[in-house]
């Protein structure tokens, strides 16, 4: 996949510095790499930083690798999810780190990348896969699980508090 077109503009860098602190020789983790933007910054902000970046999106992982190129000695990058950070570490044999970032959400490039079938903008295959190697896509999902499958799913997906009570509301007045 290019990774030419990957453009991602970072967001709260200030921030993301003011609260991670980088210090000089400290062992920093992304969990959520897309672009490398914080990651560069984390790298550029002290002496001697190493940083393990992680990403579940192969297209995410080529761009850092190009972006992160001048540090790539202090630098490890790997195809997994946050999760896994954990054994990550344990397989680079570091037993402690001195901060983890995770930018959580999907990248400017995912959305713009009309065949991964994240936008409304573009006519596209309804894929939504952060990692386009393993698993199905959206619309398998949509067009062969059981309504109450699809029904649990949309339910687990209910992130805004006013919808969550409105679900309670609703249900407590089914009940
Ligand atoms: C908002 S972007 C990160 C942008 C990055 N901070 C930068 O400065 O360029 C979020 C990234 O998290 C990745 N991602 C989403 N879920 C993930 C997971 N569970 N584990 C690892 N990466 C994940 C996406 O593939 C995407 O590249």
């Amino acid at each position: 996949m290019s990774t030419e077109i990957f453009s991602h503009q970072s967001v709260m860098p200030d921030e993301v510095l003011h609260w991670l602190k980088p210090q000089q020789g400290g062992v920093y983790l992304d969990g959520t790499l897309g672009g490398a933007g914080h990651s560069r910054l984390i790298l550029e902000s002290a002496e001697a930083i190493r940083l393990i970046g992680l990403d579940r999106d192969p297209a995410a992982l080529q761009k850092a690798e190009q972006v992160l190129e001048p540090y790539a000695k202090q630098v490890s990058l790997h195809h997994a999810t946050f999760d896994q950070a954990a054994d990550v570490l344990a397989q680079l044999g570091i037993p402690a780190i001195d901060g983890m970032l995770l930018d959580l959400g999907v990248s400017s490039h995912q959305l713009d990348t009309a065949e991964r079938g994240f936008s409304f903008r573009q006519d596209a295959p309804l894929d939504m896969r952060m990692n386009p190697l393993a698993g199905g896509t959206a619309a398998d999902l949509v067009n062969q699980a059981e309504e109450s499958e699809l029904v649990r799913v949309f339910l687990s997906m209910v992130k805004s508090v006013t919808v969550a009570e409105s679900c309670e509301q609703f249900s407590n007045s089914v009940i």
